[in-house]
């Protein structure tokens, strides 16, 4: 990729203004979109998926795609269950392009194929997030780097921009900082995200030890400032370092009017973990904005996409400005990589040495090229 096209991308994270827009009109920032609750996994700390339900229809989904369109909605996020398991995902994409959507899809990766990646690129899909959590899979959870590693080369051309983010709960925070170095190591925005909040006890999981879990956040805030890619705001990891510490917040949850989610049978959902009966078709925009107070459940929460956008929506300067210092730091090392041959180390290594510990793979060219109009921020 060019240099000038890295750089560009670096800063493409906001689209400023589109995103500035909505910063200052009532209109929606983001949807998540449920395209199916069916999943080809069963990770343990998810509450997410469920296969006892079909998957909506084409038809039914493009109808509600227009209707999150006609509120203003600028970005769609496609979510689940595991998105690739539709049989339309493709056309699903292809639609949402056409409205005018930035649009991700967050996905497990176990169904992606060469020829997967390039029918999405060529529907216009922008942002894929993988969920990694492991370098090898456990009981607790499959997604590891064993099954995404021989995957990443589909993305080598790819205008697709490509980043990682890992759940971090007792299982996975042995690995969890493998997951993080070797998702850098290969150029790929990465981040490792604390386990959502557990009050109703419905996850399989512990979170892990409060002072290791705290050593790991700060190792990233730390890394954040000095300009590597770490996929997700300062505010967002000081956010997570204040939940362990049981520590306040002050903060408005803008879920339900400047984010929203829409669940695989078409109902308006305030977020991932608060649902309503209402259909997304009835909903107006009286009705968002009527969803722009303080929440009862605020305290602890998870739903880090949701504190993202509510912290933006709150302190804009100060978030988008840290943010464009952080990316300003990741130029220098452009200069550096972008004279390197792509061929220094093209295949992944294993993953596993013989006695066990896991090494950093691949190269630093690994990073996959990108559309320059719009990145989207956090996924659920
Ligand atoms: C529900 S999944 C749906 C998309 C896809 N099946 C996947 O796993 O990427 C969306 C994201 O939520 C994350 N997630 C699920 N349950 C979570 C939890 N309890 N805490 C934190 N993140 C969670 C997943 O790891 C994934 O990154
Ligand atoms: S996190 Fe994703 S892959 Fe895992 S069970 Fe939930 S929906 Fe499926
Ligand atoms: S505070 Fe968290 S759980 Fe409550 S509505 Fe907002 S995003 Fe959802």
């Amino acid at each position: 990729m060019k240099l000038l096209d890295k750089i560009g991308r670096e800063f493409s994270g906001y689209n400023f203004v589109e995103s500035g827009k909505r910063l200052f009109d009532r209109k929606p920032l983001q949807c998540s979109l449920y395209v199916t609750d069916r999943c080809n996994l069963d990770c343990a700390y998810c509450t997410e998926y469920d296969n006892s339900r079909p998957h909506p229809s084409l038809d039914d989904l493009k109808k509600w795609i227009r209707k999150i369109r006609e509120l203003g909605t600028m970005r769609i996020a496609l979510v689940g269950g595991e998105p690739l398991v539709h049989p339309n995902i493709v056309e699903v994409v292809r639609y949402c392009r056409e409205l005018g959507f930035a649009t991700s899809l967050t996905t497990n990766g176990f169904l992606l194929t060469r020829k997967l990646v390039a029918e999405l690129e060529d529907a216009g899909l922008q942002v894929m997030q993988i969920s990694v959590d492991r370098m090898t899979p456990s009981p607790i959870t499959k997604k590891s780097f064993k099954t995404i590693l021989p995957k990443l080369d589909y993305f080598d051309n790819s205008k697709i921009s490509l980043h990682i983010t890992g759940v971090i709960c007792a299982d996975t925070l042995p690995e969890s900082r493998a997951v993080l170095e070797t998702g850098l190591s290969r150029g790929i925005p990465t981040e490792v995200r604390l386990v959502h909040a557990d009050p109703l006890n419905r996850f399989r999981v512990d979170r892990g030890p409060r002072e290791e879990l705290e050593r790991f956040i700060d190792s990233m805030i730390e890394r954040k400032r000095r300009g590597e890619k770490i996929h997700t705001s300062e505010a967002i990891l000081n956010y997570q370092r204040s939940l362990l510490r049981g520590e306040h917040v002050e903060w408005t949850c803008v879920a339900g009017y400047k984010l929203f989610f829409v669940s695989a049978q078409g109902k308006f959902w305030i977020c991932s973990m608060v649902h309503t009966d209402k259909h997304i078709m009835d909903v107006t925009l009286d009705d968002l904005y009527a969803n722009y107070h303080k929440k009862s459940c605020q305290e602890g929460c998870g739903v880090y996409c949701a504190v993202s956008a509510s912290l933006l929506v709150e302190k804009p300067v100060r978030v988008l400005g840290k943010e464009i210092l952080a990316r300003t730091k990741r130029v220098p090392s452009m200069f550096r990589t972008s004279s390197r041959p792509r061929t220094d180390d093209p295949k992944p290594r294993r993953i596993t040495n013989p006695d066990g510990t896991h090494e950093m793979n691949g190269s630093a060219n690994g990073s996959p090229s990108a559309d320059d109009r719009v990145t989207l921020r956090e996924s659920v």
